[in-house]
């Protein structure tokens, strides 16, 4: 009778966890594994998945099994028996899960200090989450800024991490590891992108209305493409050269007020901010709102260089077409 039982709940345990098992295993549910901080990530979400497997086969093979052996009969009126307990198997499902989430304590512990640890000298970029779009600053490639995350391969990236009004977090999922953004605090993140391509860059911290808009894109270049793309930008001053000192004012305007602004020409949708469409100010007063701000919008000035915010207002007022 014993016997027959624990047999039973551990055929019950084996097929639930075969089945969950396979669940695991055949449905492909991780994003492409594009960074060398993503595999202990993966590693990390593995044991943990195991770990889940064993717990639920245990707890479904006991719920199957005692629903099927215990049920009340009909026409059953009478008690069950009074039983007090059984402080053996108390103890054993109090330090088995207490194991259980050590190993992964410690296990998370282990992967977050070596993805911090980057691999020779990392290249350095300072990352300004706002309300609602992303900037990225290469202070040692002369000070350049993009709105797309350009990132060599095979190399460590420090990101320096700040907000200018409230919480975001920045999250490439090829990458891995989210971290936040706070104003007055500096949060930082390490990647070491190891292929090349563009992946989705997403605010992953409800920031407001233009929430779900505050994404980007990181792009992995070879070391030659990216030392071609940060002398590039060196020479044509910004995101926004094109050669020769021409200001792609749409190209601005999408990168750095989509999320917000709704204006049929630049093919944006935003509903945060006013509908741009049929501006009704002059070209003085749409200068002073870009540059100071104000009225839920955050300021340009200091972001974008003096011609970029000419040529939105040019763009904007359409007094140059
Ligand atoms: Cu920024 Cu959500």
């Amino acid at each position: 009778m014993r016997r027959g039982a624990i047999v039973a709940l551990i055929v019950i345990a084996l097929i639930v966890a075969a089945i969950t098992t396979g669940i695991a295993y055949f449905v492909d549910w991780l994003p492409e594994q594009a960074s060398e901080e993503r595999q202990g990530i993966d590693l990390l979400f593995w044991v943990t998945v195991a770990i889940c497997i064993f717990v639920f086969a245990v707890v479904a093979a006991v719920s199957i099994y005692a629903g099927v052996t215990f049920r009340v009969r009909p026409d059953d009126e009478s008690d069950g028996p009074p039983i007090h307990g059984h402080t053996g198997i108390e103890i054993v499902w109090t330090a088995v899960p207490t194991i259980l989430v050590t190993v992964i304590a410690v296990l998370s512990a282990v992967v977050l200090a070596q993805n911090d640890d980057p691999k020779g000298t990392p290249l350095r970029v300072d990352v300004l989450a706002q309300q609602y779009a992303w900037q990225f600053t290469y202070p040692e490639q002369g000070g350049i800024k993009a709105t797309n995350l350009y990132l060599p391969i095979d190399r460590s990236t420090k990101l320096i991490l700040n907000a200018r009004d409230v919480l975001h977090s920045f999250w490439v999922p090829e990458f891995g590891q989210k971290q936040d953004a706070v104003p007055g605090i500096v949060t930082t993140l390490v990647i070491t992108p190891t292929k090349t391509g563009e992946y989705r860059l997403i605010c992953t911290e409800l920031c407001g209305l233009g929430h779900a808009l505050m994404r980007t894109r990181a792009i992995v270049l070879s070391q030659a493409d990216f030392a071609a793309w940060t002398q590039k930008q060196a020479q044509g001053g910004g995101q926004a050269g094109g050669g020769g000192g021409e200001v792609d004012a749409k190209g601005i305007f999408t990168a750095n007020c989509a999320a917000c602004h709704t204006l049929t020409k630049a093919g944006t949708s935003g509903t945060v901010g006013p509908n741009l469409d049929g501006l009704s100010l002059g070209p003085a007063d749409v200068e002073e709102q870009i540059r100071k701000g104000g009225g839920g919008m955050p300021p340009f000035e200091g972001q974008l260089s003096d011609a970029e915010i000419k040529a939105l207002v040019q763009y904007l007022t359409g007094s140059n077409g």
